[in-house]
C-alpha cells in the first residue's frame, strides 16, 4: 500500500517481501475493512474486485443470555459501513498493482539487519537468490511485522514497548459452507467467546475462544463444529457446516512501541503495534500508518520539509492508541475471563445490555467499529 502510495507520487521505491507471492497470496488472515481503508482501495485505483466480490455489512450482532442484538452501522455512523473482504485479497490487488506500475517487487528476499539508521544513507541488508545483498536508500519503512528486523534494529533503549497478553487464544475455523448469518456474530457465552464471519456466499470463517496454549490436535473438526453449535446456537437457528478448509490458532496480545520512527525507519503496522482480534483492527491499522507516512514522505520530496516525517509517529500513535483501546474493550467484553469470576460475568453482561440499548453507547461502538474518520 505504500509502496502504491509514493508511485502515485511519482516516488520510486524497493519492495522486499520475505515470503514467496505464492505464500501472501493464500495465507488466511482478518477480513473486516474499515470504510476509510476501502475508500482509499477505490481512490488508488485498486478497489475493483473488491467492489465486486467483497461483502458490504450494514451492522454486527451481538449475541449474549439467549439473544441476538443488531448495531446498525449506517444508522449511528453517517451512514458508514464495512467490508468483508480477506487480507489476502487485498494482499493480490496490491501486488497486482505494484507488478503493473513496473517498479520492485522482491519476494522471498529476507531482510537480515538494518544499518546506519541515523545517516542520510540507512541500508538493508537481504538475502535473495541465495546471495546476501545490501539496498542503500533515503528511508526505510518497516512493514515487516511483529518479528521483523526493524523494530530490532533499532537501538535498544529507543524504543519503549507497551504490552498485555490475555489468557486466552483464537481458534480459527475456513469452511466450506454458507454463512448461518447475514451478519457477523459476536457471542458471549459461558463457554467462551465465539465468532461467526464469512468470505464468500459459501464459505464461513469461524472463532472460538481456547486456551493460549492451546494444540490444535486437540480439535478435531467435530469437537470444533460441536462447541460452536454450544456457543452460537439458538433456538430457529441452524449452523451450516462443510468442509474445514483450514485451522488454525491466533494468539491475543496488546503491544505498541513508541515512537515508531527512528532516524530513517519508520515502523508501520504489526512492525509497531499488535492489537488483539476482536475489534477487527489490524489490518486497518496499518493501512492508516502507512497513509500518514506516505503524506509525510511526499512532502519531504516535493518541499524537503521535514515537518511531516518528524511527526509520524505522534500522529499514527493517536490512532494506535484509539484502535488499542478498542480491540482491548471489546476484547475484554466479550471473553470469559481466567477463572471465570461470577463479577466480571455480571460486569460483561451489564456492559453488552448497555450497548444494545442505548444508542448512544451502540453508535459509541458503531464509530469505532467502521473506524473513526478524526483521532
Ligand atoms: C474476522 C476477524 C476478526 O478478528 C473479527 O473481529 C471479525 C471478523 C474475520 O476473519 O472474518
Amino acid at each position: 500500500m505504500l509502496a502504491h502510495l509514493l508511485h502515485l507520487e511519482g516516488i520510486d521505491s524497493v519492495v522486499l517481501e520475505a515470503r514467496s507471492r505464492e505464500y501472501v497470496e493464500h495465507r488466511v488472515r482478518a477480513g473486516v475493512l474499515e470504510q476509510g481503508t476501502v475508500d482509499l482501495l477505490r481512490e488508488i485505483g485498486l478497489g475493483e474486485r473488491l467492489d465486486r466480490e467483497g461483502l458490504v455489512h450494514d451492522g454486527i450482532e451481538l449475541q449474549f443470555a439467549g439473544e441476538r442484538h443488531r448495531i446498525d452501522f449506517p444508522s449511528l455512523t453517517g451512514g458508514r459501513r464495512i467490508t468483508v473482504y480477506g487480507q489476502q485479497e487485498v494482499v493480490k490487488d496490491l501486488i497486482a498493482g505494484r507488478l503493473q506500475t513496473g517498479r520492485p517487487l522482491l519476494f522471498e528476499a529476507e531482510a537480515v539487519a538494518l544499518d546506519e539508521l541515523e545517516g542520510d544513507a540507512p541500508a538493508i541488508r537481504f538475502r535473495h537468490d541465495g546471495e546476501e545483498r545490501e539496498l542503500r536508500c533515503d528511508l526505510i519503512a518497516g512493514c515487516d511485522g511483529s518479528h521483523g528486523v526493524s523494530r530490532e534494529s533499532v537501538p535498544a533503549g529507543v524504543l519503549r514497548p507497551f504490552e498485555r497478553e490475555y489468557p486466552f487464544a483464537w481458534l480459527g475455523i475456513l469452511a466450506a459452507a454458507p454463512p448461518s448469518n447475514e451478519e457477523l456474530i459476536y457471542a458471549y457465552s459461558e463457554r467462551g467467546f465465539a465468532l461467526h464471519s464469512m468470505r464468500s456466499p459459501t464459505v464461513t470463517r469461524l472463532y472460538l475462544q481456547v486456551e493460549p496454549d492451546e494444540d490444535l490436535d486437540e480439535w478435531p473438526d467435530d469437537r470444533a463444529w460441536n462447541e460452536l453449535e454450544r456457543r452460537l446456537g439458538m433456538e430457529g437457528w441452524t449452523l451450516n457446516t462443510g468442509e474445514v478448509l483450514e485451522k488454525g490458532i491466533t494468539g491475543m496480545r496488546s503491544f505498541v512501541v513508541e515512537p515508531m520512527q527512528h532516524g530513517r525507519v519508520f515502523l508501520a503496522g504489526d512492525a509497531a503495534h499488535i492489537v488483539p482480534p476482536t475489534g477487527a483492527k489490524g489490518m486497518n491499522l496499518a493501512v492508516a500508518d502507512v497513509r500518514v507516512l506516505a503524506d509525510a514522505i511526499g512532502a519531504w520530496y516535493r518541499s524537503g520539509d521535514e515537518s511531516g516525517l518528524d511527526r509520524y509517529s505522534d500522529v499514527a500513535l493517536r490512532r494506535v492508541w484509539r484502535a488499542e483501546h478498542f480491540s482491548w474493550w471489546m476484547t475484554s467484553m466479550l471473553h470469559r475471563l481466567g477463572g471465570g469470576d461470577p463479577f466480571d460475568a455480571k460486569l460483561q453482561l451489564a456492559q453488552l445490555r448497555y450497548v444494545c440499548s442505548s444508542d448512544k453507547a451502540a453508535a459509541s461502538l458503531a464509530e469505532n467499529y467502521v473506524g473513526l474518520e478524526t483521532v
